[in-house]
């Protein structure tokens, strides 16, 4: 079993790819479409996720996995062909948002538990036989007064490794998302101490659980300034200071790291990647697994029409280019211009 799951986990991270995170709640992808517009119909979900998974020149050459919601895993294009054999097609490797979201932990100043682990294994499976190869649940760790506490990052972690023991049971493989948020007003050190605690404790979690690292996708945040923050971090400061985080923390055995977005800027996120890889050689793949930086640019050139797709499909090549780039350490400001 393990070497079918690293096998799959190998092949999100393949040399020059990323995995486009497409796996908005039917919450999170209506305010998308609020911001063009657009009202959140079944139809209109499936007609923007249609566009992006149509995007030939984009999902052939620079992407190697898609992270869809349930619906989107069931839904069918206009032509009658499932999205999720659009995504096949073209090569890359279809996975599933399996949590069911971050809820206020009981007692606590504010944090936030993820929950979905009960029922897990079946949903697993039916999962699997529907096409998806891995899996993503995200936990939220939160910067404050006070926080985070050792409870809040002692109980998402421990969340994500049972999770993460449940999928790779069941063969498919866990994305383990533990995101240090950068909401707040805290400084890039703020954001380096929490994401060391939370990254080693996630590791202790996991081998506690038994989980085969050889099987697993990391999915982090960057150490980056909080958005609120007066002194915002240059971006080899970024670049230097997550590369010394993830050293300390995530063992070699661990195929690949694929960073969520988080809030940054489209070109801030490729341009953070593209450092972290000119800097190696590292111990494991580096690539991106972003949602907003890779769609934010997509989403406003389709603006909801039928007459925009193309249009919608090459702003998305280029941000996917730019970002396979950056995961070969190939990227140059110069190229985001000439587009
Ligand atoms: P962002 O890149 O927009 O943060 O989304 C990635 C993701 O999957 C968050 O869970």
């Amino acid at each position: 079993m393990i070497d079918k799951l690293n096998a799959i986990a190998n092949r999100m991270v393949a040399p020059g790819k990323g995995i486009l995170a497409a796996d908005e709640s039917t919450a999170s992808i209506a305010k998308r479409l609020e911001s063009i517009k657009v009202v959140s119909t079944e139809e209109s979900r499936r007609d923007y996720r249609e566009m992006l998974f149509g995007a030939k020149e984009a999902m052939q050459s620079y992407i190697s996995g898609v992270i869809l919601f349930d619906e989107t895993l069931r839904q069918k294009a206009r032509n009658g062909t499932p999205l999720v054999d659009l995504i096949k097609a073209a090569g890359a490797v279809p996975g599933i948002k399996l949590d069911t979201g971050a809820k206020p932990l009981a007692l606590s100043l504010g944090e936030t538990v993820t929950e979905g682990l009960d029922g897990l294994a079946g949903r697993v499976a039916e999962y699997a036989k529907l096409g998806a190869e891995f899996a993503k649940w995200r936990a939220v760790i939160d910067i404050g007064k006070g926080i985070p506490t050792h409870n809040a990052i002692h109980a998402n972690a421990h969340a994500l490794a049972r999770y993460a023991a449940i999928c790779q049971a069941g063969g498919i493989v866990p994305m383990v998302e533990p995101e240090v948020l950068m909401d707040g007003d805290h400084d890039i050190d703020a954001c380096a101490a929490a994401s060391e605690w939370a990254l080693k404790e996630q590791f202790q979690e996991l081998f506690y659980a038994g989980v085969q690292l050889e099987g697993i996708i990391l999915k982090p945040n960057m150490v980056i300034s909080g958005k609120k923050c007066a002194k915002q971090a240059s971006r080899e400061e970024v670049a230097e200071k997550t590369l010394k985080v993830l050293k300390r923390c995530v063992p070699a055995a661990v195929p690949g790291i694929a960073f969520l977005s988080g809030g940054q800027s489209g070109e801030d996120a490729t341009a953070h990647l593209h450092l972290m890889n000119a800097a190696g050689p590292l111990p494991w793949k580096l690539t991106f697994s972003y949602g907003r930086a890779l769609q934010s640019d997509a989403l406003k050139a389709w603006g909801g029409k039928m007459e925009n797709v193309a249009a919608g499909q090459k702003a998305f090549a280029h941000r996917a280019r730019m970002n396979a780039l950056a995961a070969s350490g190939k990227w140059a400001q110069s190229l985001e211009k000439a587009a």
